[in-house]
């Protein structure tokens, strides 16, 4: 693999100013935004008066936590607009996540907004290793999920050829890397492996495409599968963070030269992390929930957003930004089985570690009785289907499973296309468990 570190020179001067300069910065931008937000949102003022909390009272960053959390069902009691800070027609675009259950959440940006997301997607794609004149090949889907859009505007910014693909249709994924010879693509880890798995159904060595850097997110995913990957593609494999709520992909990104975790991008976002339970806010090093603050955004401020994703903060390095360890997973997406929480990415590290196994997996949950069980499908490589080899992978991934991660599953282990392909965030679980009333 190439060295794509950036020249220094290249660099925002902000994301190598010194800790003093950015928390300057910063705690001007936080008093700015915790005005705005209380000024024209009146679910912040109606929240901050009843805490009994003024913007004025924050003297430094520390005084944040004397002020209310910000939910994801915040936006769902205020759908769509009542969030907005500014007149709607002050807002150029609208963004919405599909939302599981009954109303989606949806998002606004001012022209200034959109204008900072480019830059931080921009910001976040020089870190991973792209130069402006590189072809970007860009598999986040367009549309109301910020992924294609929010990597689009970014990659023009920089001053890439942008091919807006979008996601699905693999074989012409194929094609088109092939055809016009991105050095850059971005899309979700999982849907990466299904345009590797097409590489090979093509006869079509991954390792002689010119792929040199992979910006992947949207959902969590291990150092175990960045080596997979990057193995395959003989290429860089990064990890960019983000979500709707706060801006979209660009709110962290790895640097290419250090992978060890994600920047925050702290001129933009002030990162906290807390005890999930209690809400008290925990110091860095220690695991928690991330909470964060937008601190220059227009049209949607987010005070003490609660995103339920699960990290810890660690100093910077290539960096003076602070870091977050890649995640975890999400607190919902944990699973308690007998008293054991286990998290998705978990069973991938096992998955990964075992080279006769498919990097595919999938969980089912169901209950027999009283007892929850969990069943994991897999399935073997193309190159070792025979029955021997698909027994011997079925019992070390439980011993593994077992030793590890300490539960007892059930292991499937299927031929290849057993398990569902991923066309943009995987389905990692599926719950059979009946509902509770
Ligand atoms: O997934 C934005 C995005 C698009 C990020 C493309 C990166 C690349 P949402 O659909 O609102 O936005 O989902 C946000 O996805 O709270 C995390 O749980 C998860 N997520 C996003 N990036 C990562 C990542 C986009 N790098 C939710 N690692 C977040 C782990 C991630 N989880």
């Amino acid at each position: 693999m190439k060295d794509l570190t950036p020249a220094r020179a290249s660099l925002d001067v902000i994301e190598i100013a010194s800790i003093d300069e950015i928390r300057a910065t910063q705690l001007e931008r936080m008093r700015w935004s915790l005005r705005h937000a209380y000024n024209n949102v009146p679910m912040y003022k109606g929240r901050f008066d009843a805490a009994s909390v003024h913007p004025d009272d924050l003297q430094t960053l520390a005084d944040l936590v004397k002020f209310p959390f910000t939910y994801k069902n915040d936006l769902r009691d205020n759908y769509p607009f009542g969030l907005f800070a500014v007149p709607r027609d002050q807002i150029v675009r609208l963004h919405a996540s599909s939302g599981t259950t009954g109303k989606p959440t949806v998002v606004g940006y001012t022209k200034n907004d959109i204008d900072t997301w480019a830059n931080m997607v921009a910001r976040s794609m020089r870190a991973s290793g792209t130069r402006p004149g590189d072809v970007a090949h860009i598999a986040y889907g367009y549309g109301l999920f910020t992924g294609g859009l929010g990597a689009h505007y970014g990659a023009e910014r920089l001053g890439c050829t942008v091919v807006p693909v979008s996601g699905g249709m693999t074989e012409r994924q194929v094609t088109l890397i092939q055809d016009f010879q991105p050095k850059t693509i971005m899309v979700t880890p999982s849907y990466m492996l299904n345009i590797l798995e097409q590489y090979n159904k093509a006869g079509i060595d991954p390792r002689d495409s010119s792929l040199e850097v992979g910006i992947f997110g949207a959902e969590p995913w291990t150092n175990a599968m960045r080596a997979e990957v990057e193995d395959a593609f003989d290429m860089h494999a990064v990890d960019i963070y983000g979500l709707s709520e706060i801006l979209g992909p660009g709110v962290a990104n790895e640097c290419v030269e250090t992978k060890d975790g994600l920047h925050i991008w702290e001129d933009h976002f002030y990162p906290e992390i807390i005890d999930p339970e209690t809400g008290a806010a925990l110091p860095d090093g220690e695991m928690g929930e991330l909470v964060l603050t937008t601190i220059t955004k227009e049209g949607l401020p987010m005070i003490r957003y609660r995103t339920r994703d699960l990290t810890r903060l660690l100093p910077g390095t290539a960096r003076s930004m602070r870091r977050m360890e890649k995640i975890t997973g999400r607190s919902d997406d944990m699973i308690i089985l007998r008293g054991v929480n286990v998290f998705p990415t978990q069973i991938e590290e096992q998955v990964l570690a075992i080279p006769e196994l498919a990097p595919y997996f999938q969980i089912e949950l169901s209950r027999e009785g009283r007892m929850d069980q969990m069943a994991v499908k897999v399935e073997a490589t193309p190159e070792t289907a025979s029955n021997e080899a698909r027994n011997a992978s079925h019992r070390i991934l439980a011993k593994k499973i077992k030793d590890v991660v300490g539960i007892s599953t059930k292991i499937m282990v299927g031929t290849p296309g057993y398990v569902e392909r991923s066309q943009g965030k995987a389905r990692r679980v599926i719950d059979n468990r009946p509902k509770e009333v």
